[in-house]
């Protein structure tokens, strides 16, 4: 397997481009099953997440382009990609494909919204917590669908369709609202989604499907009214910003005391992230093409952080954030509420030097004048470059093993870092 391998303590100078959001792009994909038409996407990240989607959803029937041509035998690579689901040629998500990503899930609504039946393997667990599917289960049962576990499946029939509910989350979840959005829009009447994810991700999602022809009121609020309609058709749509590969650059800039503008960025998606990094002395200003971050000469102080649904804190930014923290002046803590065992990345970033300690949800962090350079592994996305942060700002050489990882959710991340300095190589074995 690939590793990294990262020569810290220079800071990061020059300019990022920011892709499209691997969290909006995946639902945006199941949408295609929606309708029989062709969804035409543009901004979509070239990522192991999304290759996997595209294996998934070619395993339904779904057809792809590039530019409106066939992607022939390259395969699925490409940024403006058009997929076509004329026909559903099963209705069966395998284990083999969603035990490599939970977001295949997502592909459950979108099936028994549109061919009244769907059989996807449940995801199992994952290494930053449970994360159950119950609450998408719960929500396709109120719109009328069967369904039951059987065999490590989850199988769900609606032979007559469904039908419009009202629906009240006792919990935020985005893959849930995604789920049960998707599904409303072919459903019979109206449904009602009550404490509805609000992440710009399903505020996208939500925007697409309208463009395809659904009836969505509340986008950006916590109730979502989906007057269900026959048929779907196609649309083009560009896949939003990525705020959490934004962030992570920002943190990127705020961690070696460098000054790195951030191009194609949307702002107003980053606000918690971007009034954490001013409270803890980073400079944000608006650029003509995204923002600069600057910590060049900054005295930089730990504050207090607790991830929260969105427009609170994200979760995705929590490892990042704490690699920072292990170098600024003080103490902060950090409270994980969305998932349990979050804190995977805190053993590996103790192995570099930081200090922190972990009680049950929270994680007190003593900043440290410096960190160090060592070998590293993490075991999810967020961790892992959580560990190559930490690993530009260390003194000496740091190999971060298992880049498969990065690979599913950072789009090029080597050589964006050393386009503006950073001594970062790819070991290839
Ligand atoms: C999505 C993001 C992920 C992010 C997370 C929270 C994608 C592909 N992934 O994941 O990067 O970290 O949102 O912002 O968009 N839960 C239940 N029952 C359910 C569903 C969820 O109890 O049926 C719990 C989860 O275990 C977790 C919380 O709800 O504790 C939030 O999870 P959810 O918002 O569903 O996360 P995902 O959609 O899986």
């Amino acid at each position: 397997m690939d590793r990294i391998r990262i020569e810290g303590g220079r800071p990061l100078k020059g300019q990022i481009a920011i892709g499209g959001a691997k969290n909006a792009a995946l639902p945006l994909m199941a949408a295609s099953l929606l309708t029989d038409e062709p969804l035409s996407l543009s901004n979509l990240p070239h990522l192991v997440d999304i290759a996997t989607m595209a294996n998934l959803l070619g395993q339904h029937g779904v057809i792809f382009g590039m530019d409106g041509s066939e992607a022939g035998n390259g395969g699925h690579a490409g940024r403006v990609f058009t997929l076509t689901a004329g026909e559903i040629t099963s209705t069966t998500a395998p284990y083999d494909l969603v035990r490599r990503m939970r977001a295949s899930v997502l592909v459950l609504g979108p099936l028994v919204a549109r061919m009244g039946q769907a059989k996807v393997s449940l995801p199992g667990g994952c290494a930053i917590g449970t994360r159950p599917v119950d609450l998408h289960l719960a929500g396709l049962a109120e719109l009328g669908a069967e369904i039951e576990l059987k065999e490590g499946y989850i199988h769900a029939r609606a032979p007559k369709g469904l039908k419009g509910a009202h629906i009240v989350f006792p919990k935020v979840s985005v893959g849930a609202t995604e789920n049960i959005l998707m599904a409303a829009c072919l459903a019979d009447g109206e449904t009602v989604i009550v404490n509805a994810a609000r992440e710009p991700e399903v505020c996208d999602l939500a925007r697409c499907l309208v463009a395809m022809g659904a009836e969505i009121e509340g986008i950006g609020t916590g109730t979502l009214t989906v007057v269900g309609e026959k048929r779907l058709h196609g649309a083009t749509h560009a896949v939003v910003p990525d705020r959490i590969e934004t962030g992570t650059f920002a943190i990127a800039a705020a961690i070696t005391r460098g000054d790195v503008e951030l191009v194609g960025v949307e702002r107003a998606h980053i606000e918690a992230v971007e009034k954490t990094l001013i409270e803890i002395g980073v400079e944000i200003a608006e650029t003509a093409k995204g923002i600069r971050v600057k910590a060049e000469g900054n005295d930089l102080v730990g504050v207090d952080i607790m991830t929260e649904p969105y427009p609170g804190f994200p979760t995705d930014m929590q490892a990042q954030f704490m690699a920072l923290l292990a170098t600024t002046k003080g103490a902060a803590m950090i409270t994980e509420t969305i998932f349990e065992n979050r804190f995977m990345h805190v053993p590996e970033l103790a192995r570099m030097g930081a200090r922190v300690n972990v009680h049950g949800a929270s994680a007190i962090v003593r900043g440290v004048p410096h960190l160090s350079g060592a070998p590293v592994m993490a075991t999810d996305l967020r961790a892992s470059v959580s560990l190559v942060l930490a690993g530009l700002a260390a003194r000496g050489e740091t190999i971060v093993n298992r880049v498969y990882h990065l690979d599913r959710g950072y789009e090029r991340l080597e050589e964006k870092l050393a386009a503006c300095g950073a001594r970062i190589e790819r070991l290839k074995d």
